[in-house]
């Protein structure tokens, strides 16, 4: 049972609830149970986004019929998969990923899930690869999700590469509850939060560990 909340004093989700609302609102597929637990069968940390997360992010994708979409960390393409569900025949999703290991298995899930046509996973470290990309823009949304010291980097990125009305996406916008430490790192992720609500509409969705969303003005 959680502790109750400070300013209602009201009890929220428990474990057994949310597992429930992951099954109801965001089951899997095959292609998207294979994705989900390859990390587990290849010695791969399984970090990504939870099933309530991926179908969020899939249903923001389709609010705004997203046809462009960046994703910054592939990890095995559990999310991609989940982002391709949103795009049109025609749409596409570019998932950039640095480890060579990731990326393979990743193109991997995304064949098996039938996304290929949509998705493609560009290998290499993301602040070399995005300028590659630029060609392709202006983007309808972009998610980051890799390394966090380089959220504020991304950031900007986005901010210039996105079109009007465009979403930047960030998760683990909490850094793991360690958002307001003197660390490098967290100092980047408060300026990736700071930044996008000067020039953005943002907000932070408090999932576990924070979702950033914002609309490019
Ligand atoms: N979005 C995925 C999870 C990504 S985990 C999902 O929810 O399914 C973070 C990934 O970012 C890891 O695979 C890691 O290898 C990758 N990564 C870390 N630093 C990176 C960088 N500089 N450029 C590209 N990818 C990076
Ligand atoms: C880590 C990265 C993530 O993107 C995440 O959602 C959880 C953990 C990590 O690098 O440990
Ligand atoms: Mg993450």
């Amino acid at each position: 049972m959680s502790d109750p909340d400070s300013r209602t004093g009201k009890r929220y989700a428990t474990e057994a609830i949310l597992a429930y609302l992951d099954r109801i609102h965001a089951g899997h597929d095959t292609g998207l149970e294979a994705a989900f637990t390859t990390p587990e069968r290849e010695g791969i940390p399984a970090i990504m986004v939870s099933p309530s997360e991926g179908r969020l992010l899939e249903l923001i994708l389709r609010m705004i019929a997203a046809k462009k979409v960046v994703e910054i960390g592939t990890l095995v393409g559990y999310s991609a998969i989940r982002m391709a569900a949103a795009l049109p025949a025609h749409g596409k999703l570019w998932s950039i990923e640095a480890d060579p290991k990731h990326a393979e298995v990743a193109r991997r899930n995304i064949a098996a899930a039938g996304c290929a046509d949509r998705v493609e996973v560009v290998e290499g470290p993301a602040r070399d690869i995005l300028s590659s990309l630029e060609v392709h823009g202006p983007f309808d949304a972009v998610f980051v999700d890799a390394d966090k010291g380089s959220y504020d980097h991304y950031g900007t990125w986005a901010e210039a590469n996105l079109r009007q009305g465009g979403l930047l996406l960030g998760d683990n916008a909490h850094l793991f509850g360690n958002l307001l430490d003197e660390s490098d790192t967290a100092r980047a992720m408060r300026r990736f939060h700071e930044r996008a609500a000067q020039v953005f509409h943002s907000t932070c969705i408090p999932t576990p560990d924070g979702l950033l969303l914002a609309i490019k003005k």
